[in-house]
Protein backbone atom coordinates (compact mmCIF):
# COMPACT_ATOMS: atom_id res chain seq x y z
CA UNK A 1 0.00 0.00 0.00
CA UNK A 2 2.04 2.94 -1.13
CA UNK A 3 0.69 6.74 0.03
CA UNK A 4 1.10 7.85 -3.64
CA UNK A 5 -2.03 5.99 -4.71
CA UNK A 6 -4.10 7.34 -2.10
CA UNK A 7 -5.35 10.51 -1.78
CA UNK A 8 -8.69 10.81 0.19
CA UNK A 9 -9.12 8.11 3.45
CA UNK A 10 -12.25 7.32 5.79
CA UNK A 11 -10.85 5.57 8.76
CA UNK A 12 -13.77 3.75 10.48
CA UNK A 13 -13.10 3.05 14.49
CA UNK A 14 -14.65 0.54 17.24
CA UNK A 15 -14.29 -0.35 20.47
CA UNK A 16 -11.32 -2.70 19.57
CA UNK A 17 -8.87 0.69 19.26
CA UNK A 18 -9.81 1.68 22.69
CA UNK A 19 -9.53 -1.61 24.41
CA UNK A 20 -5.43 -1.53 24.88
CA UNK A 21 -6.43 1.99 27.13
CA UNK A 22 -8.74 -0.12 29.20
CA UNK A 23 -12.18 0.94 28.12
CA UNK A 24 -13.92 -3.09 27.51
CA UNK A 25 -15.48 -3.71 24.25
CA UNK A 26 -19.30 -4.36 24.17
CA UNK A 27 -19.16 -8.02 22.48
CA UNK A 28 -17.24 -10.52 25.45
CA UNK A 29 -17.71 -13.88 25.60
CA UNK A 30 -20.05 -13.51 28.36
CA UNK A 31 -22.40 -11.47 25.87
CA UNK A 32 -22.49 -8.93 28.45
CA UNK A 33 -21.38 -5.29 28.21
CA UNK A 34 -19.94 -3.83 31.67
CA UNK A 35 -22.35 -6.43 33.33
CA UNK A 36 -26.07 -5.49 31.10
CA UNK A 37 -27.29 -6.84 28.37
CA UNK A 38 -27.24 -3.74 25.51
CA UNK A 39 -30.98 -3.68 25.29
CA UNK A 40 -31.29 -2.87 29.14
CA UNK A 41 -29.17 0.14 29.07
CA UNK A 42 -28.87 1.06 25.26
CA UNK A 43 -32.31 1.77 24.08
CA UNK A 44 -35.07 4.47 24.37
CA UNK A 45 -37.41 1.51 25.67
CA UNK A 46 -34.52 0.85 28.44
CA UNK A 47 -34.22 4.83 29.36
CA UNK A 48 -38.30 5.08 29.47
CA UNK A 49 -38.74 2.04 31.39
CA UNK A 50 -35.66 2.39 33.84
CA UNK A 51 -34.71 6.11 33.49
CA UNK A 52 -32.34 5.77 36.87
CA UNK A 53 -30.72 2.74 35.59
CA UNK A 54 -29.51 4.20 33.02
CA UNK A 55 -28.34 7.44 33.40
CA UNK A 56 -26.11 5.74 36.49
CA UNK A 57 -24.49 3.50 33.98
CA UNK A 58 -23.96 6.04 31.31
CA UNK A 59 -22.74 8.44 35.01
CA UNK A 60 -20.27 5.26 35.74
CA UNK A 61 -19.02 5.12 31.85
CA UNK A 62 -18.06 8.93 31.79
CA UNK A 63 -16.41 8.78 35.33
CA UNK A 64 -14.17 5.88 34.07
CA UNK A 65 -12.85 8.26 31.11
CA UNK A 66 -11.02 9.86 33.77
CA UNK A 67 -9.36 6.76 34.42
CA UNK A 68 -8.02 5.63 30.57
CA UNK A 69 -5.52 7.81 28.54
CA UNK A 70 -5.22 6.88 24.85
CA UNK A 71 -2.69 4.44 23.64
CA UNK A 72 -0.35 3.93 20.50
CA UNK A 73 -3.01 3.43 18.01
CA UNK A 74 -5.05 6.89 19.19
CA UNK A 75 -1.85 8.96 18.79
CA UNK A 76 -0.89 7.09 15.36
CA UNK A 77 -4.37 8.70 14.11
CA UNK A 78 -3.63 12.12 15.66
CA UNK A 79 -0.13 11.98 13.69
CA UNK A 80 -2.22 11.19 10.33
CA UNK A 81 -4.53 13.41 10.85
CA UNK A 82 -1.88 16.36 11.37
CA UNK A 83 0.70 15.17 8.65
CA UNK A 84 -1.55 13.48 5.54
CA UNK A 85 -2.04 16.41 3.06
CA UNK A 86 -4.97 14.50 1.78
CA UNK A 87 -8.92 14.37 2.89
CA UNK A 88 -9.34 12.38 5.79
CA UNK A 89 -12.45 11.24 8.12
CA UNK A 90 -11.91 9.63 11.04
CA UNK A 91 -15.74 8.14 12.01
CA UNK A 92 -15.45 6.62 15.67
CA UNK A 93 -18.20 4.81 16.86
CA UNK A 94 -17.02 5.05 20.29
CA UNK A 95 -18.09 7.36 22.64
CA UNK A 96 -15.49 7.64 25.28
CA UNK A 97 -13.00 11.06 24.11
CA UNK A 98 -10.07 9.42 23.19
CA UNK A 99 -9.51 10.38 19.50
CA UNK A 100 -9.60 13.84 20.67
CA UNK A 101 -7.07 13.53 23.48
CA UNK A 102 -4.42 12.10 21.46
CA UNK A 103 -5.07 15.11 19.05
CA UNK A 104 -7.47 13.94 16.64
CA UNK A 105 -9.33 17.04 14.52
CA UNK A 106 -10.78 15.76 11.90
CA UNK A 107 -13.09 12.92 13.26
CA UNK A 108 -16.70 13.02 13.82
CA UNK A 109 -18.43 10.65 16.75
CA UNK A 110 -21.45 8.70 14.99
CA UNK A 111 -22.91 6.93 18.14
CA UNK A 112 -22.77 10.70 19.64
CA UNK A 113 -20.35 11.23 23.28
CA UNK A 114 -20.32 10.65 26.92
CA UNK A 115 -19.27 13.88 27.57
CA UNK A 116 -22.73 15.19 25.53
CA UNK A 117 -25.87 15.75 27.29
CA UNK A 118 -29.10 16.77 25.55
CA UNK A 119 -31.94 17.80 25.97
CA UNK A 120 -34.91 16.44 25.87
CA UNK A 121 -37.48 19.36 26.30
CA UNK A 122 -35.51 21.45 23.99
CA UNK A 123 -33.15 19.35 21.96
CA UNK A 124 -30.19 21.76 22.86
CA UNK A 125 -26.30 20.02 23.46
CA UNK A 126 -24.08 20.52 26.19
CA UNK A 127 -21.22 19.91 27.88
CA UNK A 128 -22.38 17.11 30.07
CA UNK A 129 -21.69 17.58 33.47
CA UNK A 130 -20.26 14.64 35.63
CA UNK A 131 -23.40 12.93 37.05
CA UNK A 132 -27.10 13.42 34.62
CA UNK A 133 -28.64 10.78 37.54
CA UNK A 134 -28.95 13.59 39.81
CA UNK A 135 -31.83 16.27 37.47
CA UNK A 136 -29.26 18.91 36.37
CA UNK A 137 -31.04 21.69 34.18
CA UNK A 138 -30.35 22.79 30.80
CA UNK A 139 -28.60 25.35 30.19
CA UNK A 140 -30.79 26.39 27.88
CA UNK A 141 -34.32 25.99 28.99
CA UNK A 142 -33.22 25.00 32.46
CA UNK A 143 -35.91 21.82 32.12
CA UNK A 144 -34.68 18.75 34.13
CA UNK A 145 -34.46 16.46 31.33
CA UNK A 146 -31.32 15.90 30.03
CA UNK A 147 -30.33 12.49 28.45
CA UNK A 148 -26.80 10.91 27.53
CA UNK A 149 -26.08 12.26 23.81
CA UNK A 150 -25.25 8.69 22.99
CA UNK A 151 -27.20 6.58 19.82
CA UNK A 152 -29.04 4.58 21.02
CA UNK A 153 -30.24 0.95 19.11
CA UNK A 154 -33.36 2.14 16.46
CA UNK A 155 -32.02 5.76 16.68
CA UNK A 156 -30.21 7.61 13.39
CA UNK A 157 -26.37 7.55 14.10
CA UNK A 158 -25.04 11.36 13.60
CA UNK A 159 -23.39 12.78 10.95
CA UNK A 160 -24.48 10.67 8.37
CA UNK A 161 -24.09 13.10 5.02
CA UNK A 162 -21.31 13.78 6.31
CA UNK A 163 -20.21 9.97 6.14
CA UNK A 164 -21.68 9.03 3.12
CA UNK A 165 -20.05 11.78 1.32
CA UNK A 166 -16.58 10.73 2.27
CA UNK A 167 -17.10 7.58 1.53
CA UNK A 168 -18.41 8.38 -1.60
CA UNK A 169 -15.23 10.26 -2.33
CA UNK A 170 -12.43 7.89 -0.74
CA UNK A 171 -9.91 5.72 -2.12
CA UNK A 172 -8.69 3.95 0.71
CA UNK A 173 -10.99 2.54 3.33
CA UNK A 174 -9.41 1.52 6.58
CA UNK A 175 -11.70 -0.40 9.36
CA UNK A 176 -10.01 -0.74 12.77
CA UNK A 177 -11.34 -2.49 15.86
CA UNK A 178 -14.85 -3.20 15.18
CA UNK A 179 -16.64 -6.23 15.16
CA UNK A 180 -18.40 -5.03 12.25
CA UNK A 181 -22.35 -6.06 14.10
CA UNK A 182 -23.62 -3.42 13.81
CA UNK A 183 -25.36 -0.67 11.17
CA UNK A 184 -24.92 1.13 9.52
CA UNK A 185 -20.93 1.31 9.86
CA UNK A 186 -20.51 -2.71 9.23
CA UNK A 187 -21.84 -1.51 5.55
CA UNK A 188 -19.12 1.46 5.02
CA UNK A 189 -16.62 -0.79 3.65
CA UNK A 190 -19.17 -2.00 0.90
CA UNK A 191 -19.95 2.41 0.53
CA UNK A 192 -16.61 2.85 -0.07
CA UNK A 193 -15.94 -0.47 -2.34
CA UNK A 194 -18.45 0.72 -4.40
CA UNK A 195 -16.75 4.11 -5.06
CA UNK A 196 -13.76 2.00 -6.02
CA UNK A 197 -11.05 2.57 -2.44
CA UNK A 198 -9.16 -0.11 -1.21
CA UNK A 199 -10.11 -1.25 1.91
CA UNK A 200 -8.28 -2.77 4.47
CA UNK A 201 -9.07 -4.17 8.35
CA UNK A 202 -6.89 -4.00 10.93
CA UNK A 203 -8.76 -5.97 13.93
CA UNK A 204 -7.07 -8.36 16.55
CA UNK A 205 -9.34 -11.01 15.12
CA UNK A 206 -11.72 -11.95 12.19
CA UNK A 207 -14.58 -9.17 12.22
CA UNK A 208 -17.79 -10.37 11.12
CA UNK A 209 -17.41 -8.69 7.36
CA UNK A 210 -13.61 -9.81 7.65
CA UNK A 211 -14.64 -11.07 3.39
CA UNK A 212 -15.69 -7.97 2.09
CA UNK A 213 -11.88 -6.38 2.74
CA UNK A 214 -9.07 -6.49 0.16
CA UNK A 215 -6.90 -6.95 2.95
CA UNK A 216 -6.96 -7.99 6.82
CA UNK A 217 -4.44 -7.11 9.00
CA UNK A 218 -4.94 -9.09 12.00
CA UNK A 219 -3.25 -8.00 15.60
CA UNK A 220 -3.53 -5.77 18.40
CA UNK A 221 -4.22 -1.93 17.27
CA UNK A 222 -2.03 -0.45 19.57
CA UNK A 223 0.97 -2.54 17.49
CA UNK A 224 -0.49 -2.11 13.81
CA UNK A 225 -2.15 1.11 13.36
CA UNK A 226 1.33 3.17 14.40
CA UNK A 227 3.15 0.58 11.97
CA UNK A 228 0.42 1.17 9.11
CA UNK A 229 0.18 5.22 9.64
CA UNK A 230 4.16 4.97 9.42
CA UNK A 231 4.40 3.39 6.56
CA UNK A 232 1.50 5.78 4.77
CA UNK A 233 3.14 8.78 5.72
CA UNK A 234 6.70 7.51 4.87
CA UNK A 235 7.41 8.93 1.15
P1 LIG B 1 -17.36 -4.73 19.51
O1 LIG B 1 -17.16 -4.97 20.96
O2 LIG B 1 -18.55 -5.35 18.85
O3 LIG B 1 -16.10 -5.22 18.70
C1 LIG B 1 -14.79 -4.85 19.08
C2 LIG B 1 -13.81 -5.53 18.14
O4 LIG B 1 -12.51 -5.09 18.49
C3 LIG B 1 -13.83 -7.06 18.19
O5 LIG B 1 -13.87 -7.58 16.87
C4 LIG B 1 -12.49 -7.39 18.88
O6 LIG B 1 -11.91 -8.60 18.39
C5 LIG B 1 -11.64 -6.21 18.48
N1 LIG B 1 -10.54 -5.93 19.41
C6 LIG B 1 -10.48 -6.14 20.75
N2 LIG B 1 -9.30 -5.75 21.25
C7 LIG B 1 -8.58 -5.24 20.21
C8 LIG B 1 -7.27 -4.69 20.08
N3 LIG B 1 -6.45 -4.54 21.13
N4 LIG B 1 -6.86 -4.30 18.84
C9 LIG B 1 -7.68 -4.44 17.77
N5 LIG B 1 -8.92 -4.96 17.83
C10 LIG B 1 -9.37 -5.36 19.04
O7 LIG B 1 -17.36 -3.13 19.32
P2 LIG B 1 -17.85 -2.26 18.09
O8 LIG B 1 -17.67 -2.98 16.80
O9 LIG B 1 -17.23 -0.92 18.24
O10 LIG B 1 -23.10 1.05 19.64
O11 LIG B 1 -19.39 -2.14 18.40
C11 LIG B 1 -20.20 -1.36 17.55
C12 LIG B 1 -21.31 -0.71 18.32
O12 LIG B 1 -22.05 -1.69 19.05
C13 LIG B 1 -20.87 0.25 19.39
O13 LIG B 1 -20.56 1.55 18.91
C14 LIG B 1 -22.06 0.31 20.28
C15 LIG B 1 -22.37 -1.16 20.37
O14 LIG B 1 -23.63 -1.49 20.67
C16 LIG B 1 -23.91 1.84 20.35
O15 LIG B 1 -23.79 1.98 21.55
C17 LIG B 1 -24.95 2.52 19.53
Amino acid sequence: MRAAEFQSIVVLTGAGISAESGVPTFRGPDGLWEGHRVEDVATPQAFRRDPVLVQAFYDARRAALARVAPNAAHAALARLDAQWPGDLLVVTQNVDDLHERAGARRMVHMHGELKSALCLACGERQTAPDTLSDGPACIRCEARRLRPDIVWFGEMPYHMDRIETALAACDLFVSIGTSGAVYPAAGFVQGARHAGARTLEINLDRSEGTHFFDEARHGRAGELVPLWVDALLKR
